[in-house]
C-alpha cells in the first residue's frame, strides 16, 4: 500500500463557555451490526506473516495501516483484531512488528504506532495480549513506531525468548536503540548496541518520512544456545545500515554485544531466520529499506557452529536486478528454505526454494523463450477475483507472484502449508511440496478478511447497484454485492491511485470518478452512465490534472472538480475544464441533485452558491460560524437548497441554499456527513455524521439533527474520523457506509431497539468546550474488544426540551426538525422545536416544517 498521508488526529478549538451552558450527555447508543463490504484479497501491503513455533495453526499478519489479523485456520480466514482502535488512536492499525510467544501461545505483542513524524502525535504503543488478541493491554513506549514508514516489512524487530518469556527484545527506529523488557513487555530499558541503525532512504527529506534512520531491523534467539527457564544467551540482531557492521551477536543474553565476524555490509539485512535443528542463522539483505526500492541484494547462511558466513544469493550477474526480503525455513524439513525478491518489478516477483540449505535454488518462475515467462504455479484468485490477472490471460509484465514480498512464511508444522504478503494480498497454498516434485504449487489469494484498502470515497445511489467505492491503489469497485469480493476493479481508464466520486441525483446510473497521479494515462476523469460497469476517459480534462473532488451535476452532464493542485475546473459535455476562479481551490463541493443548475461550495466560513451549472460561485449571506476548514458538503437528494455542511467547528444546516444556517447545537467538530432514508415514509432523511458530540463516534439524527444516537460502539472504533467518507443508503433506513484508511468499508445495520433520542440541544448557542486529542491515550489501557463494554456514557435524563428561544416550551417533549408531531395513533409530542412548525400532510403523518 502506497503511503496515504493521513491527516493526524485532530485537536479541536477551544471556546470560551458561557456560564449558561449545561453539560451535556453524549447521545445514547443505539446497537447497530457491523460488517466489513467484502473486497476480500487484503488490497494493501502485508509486511509479514507469523506463525506461532508452538501451537499449529496459530498465525498472525501485520499490516501497514489495518492493524493485525488472527489466522483461522480451519478456514484459512483471517479475524481482525484491532477494530476496537479509534480516532484518538488511530496510530494503533501502523503495525510495526509483531511477536507470538513460542513458550505461553496465548500471549501476543504488537508494536503499534504508525509515523515517527509530525503525521503521528503519538509514541509507540506496546499492545499487549494473552488470549491472542481477542483482547489487549497497553503498554507506552518512550519513542515512536513507524508501522506505515519504510522499513517496515524489515523483521520482526521484536521478540519474545524462547526459554524465558518474561524477556522481550525491541529494536526501535530514529536512533533509539534497542530495548529489553523482564516483565513480558510492561515495562523496558534500553540496553546498548554497537550501532542502532543509521541508514534512511533519503536524508534530505524534509517531511520526516525518509529521513528518519529505520534502526534495528530484526531480533533473533538462537533458542539452541540456552536451557528452559534461563535467559537466551544468543541473541542475533541486524541493523539498518550500511558500510559498516550490520549484523551483531550477543552471547550473554544482551548484555553485551559484537558485529558478527566476516559479514559484508554492502546491503541490509531484513530477515534474520534461525533453522535450529541446523543451528544456522539465515539473512536475507538488500541495498533498500523496503518495501518499494531494492536493486541488489544477497542471502547469506552464518553457521553458529562454525562461526562462517557463506554467500548463498540464488543468482548472480545480469539476472541480480532486485534485494531479497521475506525469507522463510521448513522447520520440518532442515535445509529446506525460501527468499523472496524486494523487489523484481519485471516481469515479475520470484521466490526461490533450496531443499540443501542455499547450495542450490529452483525460481517460481524462469524465462522461457523471451518474452514467454514460466510461472511454476496454478494461479488462484476465486476468493479476490479482482486481484487477477488469472493464469490464462495473463501476458509478461503483469505482475501475479507479486511485489513487496517482505513476509514469506512456511507453517512450522505443515511443510505443504505456506503463506506470504505482497503489496496487494496474501498469497499462499497448502501443497508447497508439489515445488519438490512436479515443481508447480498451488498460488492462491489467501487473504479472506483481511480488508486492507484505504478508501477514498464512496456513494450509494437510489438506483442500481448499492454501493460504488473508490480505493487507494486499486481504483474502486462496483459492489453489487455487499458480501461477494467484486470480479473486477473499474477498468479503462486506471490510476496510480483514486480520488472521489459522484453520481447525478436525476440520472443515478450516471457516475463520474476522479484519480491522481499517473500521467501515463493522461486525463484524470472518468464517466459512467452504466452505475460504473464501464467508463470513458473525459477527454475535457486536461493532462496531467488530477485529484482533489469531484460533483456530478443533477441531470449527470456538468462536472465540477476541485483539483489537488489547479484550483477548481467545470466542464459541460466534455468539453475541455475551464477554471472557475470565484470558487476557493480548497472549497468542499457538491451537485444539487435535483437542479442540473445549481452546485455548492464551502471553505473557511463562507459557504457559496453557483446557479449557473458551477460557471461561476457566490458567496452567501449564511455562514458557517468560526469554522475555518469546511471538510463536506451533502444535499437532501429531494430537496434543492437543502445542504448539510461538516466542518472544525461543527455540523451547519441551511434548508435556503445557504441564506442562513444553523449550527447544530452540541457538535463541536464533524467530518464525514451522510443523508439516508428517512425512518418513516416522507420524513426526513436519516442524517449520519462522523462527529463530536462530547465524544468523538458516529452518529444518527432521524429528526433533521435534534436528537441523535451512537451508532459505533467500543468494538468498532473506524480509526481516524477526518480520513473516513460517509455515506448512507437511501434505500435501507438506517444503513451507513464507512470507507476507513486501512481497514477497508464497512457497513452497518440497525439492530435492537431504539434508545430514547438524545437532544444535543443546550440552553445556549455558545460551543462546548471539547477535545478529541490524544490526551485520553492513558484511559485506553484496558479497553478490550468485547462489545459489552461500551465506552459510551449512556445519559439518564436524555430527552431535552430546553430551547431558550422557544416562548411555548412548556410541553414535556417537541418534535425536531422534520420530526413526525401527529397523525392517526401518533402519541409522541405534537409540538416542534424552536423554527418549525406542526404541519399537517395527511391523516396519518404531521411534520415539523420550518416556520
Ligand atoms: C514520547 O516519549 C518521549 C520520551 O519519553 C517524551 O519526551 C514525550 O513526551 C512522549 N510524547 C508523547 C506524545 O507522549
Ligand atoms: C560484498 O558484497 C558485495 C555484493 O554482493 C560484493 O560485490 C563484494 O565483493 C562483497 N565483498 C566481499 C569482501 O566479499
Ligand atoms: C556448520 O559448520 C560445522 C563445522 O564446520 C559443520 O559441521 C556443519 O555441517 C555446518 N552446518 C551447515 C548447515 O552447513
Ligand atoms: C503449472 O500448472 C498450471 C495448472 O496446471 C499450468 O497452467 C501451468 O502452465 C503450469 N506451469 C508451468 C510452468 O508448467
Ligand atoms: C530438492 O529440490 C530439487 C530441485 O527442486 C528437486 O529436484 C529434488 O527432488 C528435491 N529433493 C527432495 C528430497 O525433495
Ligand atoms: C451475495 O453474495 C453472497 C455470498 O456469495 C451470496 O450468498 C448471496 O446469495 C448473494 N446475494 C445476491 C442477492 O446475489
Ligand atoms: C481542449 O484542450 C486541448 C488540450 O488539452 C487542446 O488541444 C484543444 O484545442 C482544446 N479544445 C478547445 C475547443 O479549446
Ligand atoms: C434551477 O435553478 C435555477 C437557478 O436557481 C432556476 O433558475 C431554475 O428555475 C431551477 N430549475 C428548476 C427546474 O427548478
Ligand atoms: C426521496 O423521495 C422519495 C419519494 O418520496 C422517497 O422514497 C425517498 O425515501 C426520499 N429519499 C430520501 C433520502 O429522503
Ligand atoms: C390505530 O390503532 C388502532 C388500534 O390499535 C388500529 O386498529 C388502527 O389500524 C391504527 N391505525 C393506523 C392508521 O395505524
Amino acid at each position: 500500500m502506497r503511503s496515504y498521508l493521513r491527516l493526524s488526529a485532530v485537536v479541536s478549538s477551544l471556546f470560551i463557555t458561557a456560564p449558561l451552558l449545561t453539560v451535556r450527555a453524549s447521545p445514547a447508543p443505539q446497537t447497530y451490526t457491523w460488517k466489513n463490504v467484502k473486497i476480500g484479497g487484503g488490497g494493501g501491503f502485508v509486511p509479514n506473516i507469523v506463525f506461532n513455533p508452538t501451537q499449529q495453526g496459530l498465525a498472525y499478519a501485520r499490516t501497514d495501516m489495518g492493524g493485525a489479523y488472527r489466522l483461522n485456520p480451519a478456514d484459512d480466514t483471517w479475524t481482525p483484531l484491532l477494530d476496537w482502535a479509534d480516532n484518538a488512536r488511530w496510530d494503533y492499525w501502523g503495525c510495526d512488528a509483531l511477536a507470538t510467544d513460542p513458550v505461553s501461545p496465548n500471549r501476543l505483542y504488537l508494536l503499534a504506532g504508525m509515523y515517527t513524524n509530525s503525521y503521528d502525535p503519538n509514541n509507540a504503543t506496546l499492545l499487549i495480549s494473552t488470549d491472542t488478541g481477542s483482547t489487549f493491554t497497553t503498554s507506552p513506549l518512550p519513542f515512536k513506531a513507524g508501522g506505515n514508514m519504510p522499513g517496515r516489512g524489515m523483521g520482526e524487530r521484536l521478540a519474545v525468548d524462547p526459554n524465558s518469556n518474561n524477556i522481550l527484545f525491541l529494536g526501535a527506529r530514529s536512533g533509539h536503540g534497542l530495548w529489553k523488557s523482564t516483565n513480558y513487555g510492561a515495562t523496558w530499558t534500553q540496553v546498548t548496541i554497537p550501532n542502532t541503525g543509521t541508514y534512511a532512504p533519503d536524508p534530505t527529506d524534509t517531511t520526516g518520512m525518509n529521513s528518519d534512520p529505520i534502526g534495528v531491523s530484526f531480533v533473533t534467539f538462537d533458542s539452541t544456545s540456552g536451557a528452559k527457564g534461563a535467559a537466551t544467551p544468543r541473541i542475533f540482531i541486524g541493523v539498518a545500515t550500511v558500510g559498516s557492521s550490520n549484523l551483531f551477536v550477543s552471547d550473554d543474553a544482551g548484555s553485551t554485544w559484537s558485529a558478527i565476524a566476516g559479514t559484508n555490509n554492502t546491503y541490509m539485512a531484513h530477515k534474520g531466520v534461525l533453522s535450529p535443528s541446523e543451528k544456522v542463522l539465515y539473512i536475507s539483505t538488500s541495498n533498500g529499506a523496503g518495501p518499494y526500492d531494492g536493486t541488489l541484494g544477497a542471502v547469506y547462511k552464518y553457521n553458529i557452529t562454525s562461526s562462517t558466513i557463506t554467500d548463498i544469493t540464488p543468482v548472480t550477474g545480469s539476472n541480480l536486478y532486485f534485494g531479497f526480503g521475506g525469507l522463510a525455513v521448513d522447520l520440518q524439513k532442515p535445509g529446506t528454505l525460501m527468499v523472496a525478491t524486494l523487489n523484481s518489478w519485471y516481469p515479475d516477483g520470484n521466490i526461490y526454494r533450496s531443499n540443501n540449505s542455499g547450495a542450490t535454488w529452483s525460481p517460481l518462475w524462469d524465462w522461457g523463450a523471451y518474452p514467454v515467462v514460466n510461472r511454476y504455479i496454478t494461479y488462484d484468485d476465486s476468493l479476490a477475483p479482482w486481484l487477477g490477472p488469472d493464469y490464462t490471460v495473463i501476458t509478461d509484465g503483469e505482475k501475479q507472484i507479486g511485489w513487496m514480498m517482505e513476509g514469506l512464511s512456511i507453517d512450522p508444522f505443515d511443510s505443504n502449508h505456506w503463506l506470504y504478503g505482497t503489496g496487494a494480498t496474501i498469497y499462499g497454498g497448502h501443497d508447497l511440496t508439489k515445488w519438490d516434485t512436479i515443481h508447480n504449487v498451488t498460488l492462491k489469494s489467501l487473504a479472506d478478511g483481511v480488508e486492507q484498502t484505504a478508501v477514498q470515497g464512496l456513494i450509494s445511489p437510489p438506483t442500481g447497484p448499492p454501493l460504488l467505492s473508490v480505493v487507494g491503489d486499486i481504483e474502486g469497485f462496483v459492489h453489487y454485492n455487499l458480501s461477494q469480493a467484486p470480479a473486477a476493479e473499474y477498468a479503462n481508464p486506471t490510476w496510480a491511485t483514486a480520488a472521489d466520486i459522484d453520481f447525478a441525483g436525476n440520472a443515478p446510473t450516471n457516475i463520474v470518478r476522479i484519480g491522481t497521479g499517473d500521467s501515463s494515462t493522461g486525463k484524470q476523469v472518468a464517466l459512467s452512465t452504466d452505475s460504473g460497469a464501464t467508463w470513458a476517459q473525459d477527454y475535457g480534462a486536461a493532462d496531467n490534472v488530477e485529484g482533489g473532488k469531484v460533483a456530478l451535476s443533477a441531470n449527470g452532464d456538468i462536472v465540477l472538480w476541485r483539483t489537488s493542485g489547479n484550483g477548481v475546473m467545470v466542464s459541460q459535455y466534455t468539453n475541455n475544464f475551464t477554471a472557475v476562479p470565484t470558487l476557493p481551490s480548497t472549497a468542499a463541493i457538491a451537485s444539487d441533485k435535483k437542479n442540473d443548475s445549481i452546485f455548492y461550495g464551502a471553505a473557511g466560513s463562507s459557504f457559496y452558491l453557483s446557479t449557473n451549472g458551477g460557471t461561476t460561485f457566490a458567496a452567501t449571506a449564511g455562514t458557517l460560524g468560526a469554522s475555518t476548514s469546511p471538510v463536506k458538503v451533502v444535499v437532501n437528494p429531494n430537496i434543492t437548497g437543502d445542504v448539510w455542511v461538516s466542518t472544525d467547528t461543527g455540523l451547519f444546516h441551511s434548508t435556503n441554499s445557504g441564506a442562513t444556517f444553523t449550527a447544530i447545537p452540541g457538535i463541536t467538530e464533524a467530518w464525514g456527513i451522510a443523508l439516508g432514508a428517512p425512518a418513516t415514509a416522507g420524513g426526513y432523511p436519516a442524517v449520519f455524521a462522523a462527529a463530536n458530540i462530547g465524544i468523538v463516534g458516529y452518529f444518527r439524527s432521524d429528526d433533521g439533527g435534534v436528537n441523535w444516537v451512537q451508532i459505533n460502539d467500543a468494538a468498532h472504533g473506524f480509526g481516524s474520523a477526518a480520513s473516513n467518507p460517509l455515506t448512507a443508503d437511501p434505500r435501507i433506513y438506517g444503513r451507513v457506509y464507512i470507507g476507513t484508511n486501512g481497514r477497508g468499508i464497512f457497513y452497518g445495520d440497525i439492530n435492537g431497539a431504539a434508545p430514547p433520542p438524545t437532544s444535543t440541544v443546550s440552553t445556549s448557542t455558545v460551543k462546548s468546550t471539547s477535545s478529541t486529542s490524544s490526551s485520553s491515550s492513558t484511559s485506553k489501557s484496558s479497553s478490550t474488544t468485547s462489545k459489552s463494554s461500551s465506552t459510551v456514557s449512556s445519559s439518564s435524563s436524555t430527552k431535552s426540551s430546553s430551547t431558550t428561544s422557544s416562548p411555548s416550551a412548556t410541553s414535556t417533549a417537541v418534535s425536531g426538525a422534520y420530526g413526525q408531531c401527529g397523525g392517526t395513533n401518533w402519541t409522541g409530542p405534537t409540538a416542534c422545536v424552536s423554527g418549525y412548525t406542526c404541519t399537517y400532510s395527511n391523516p396519518y403523518y404531521s411534520q415539523c416544517i420550518p416556520a
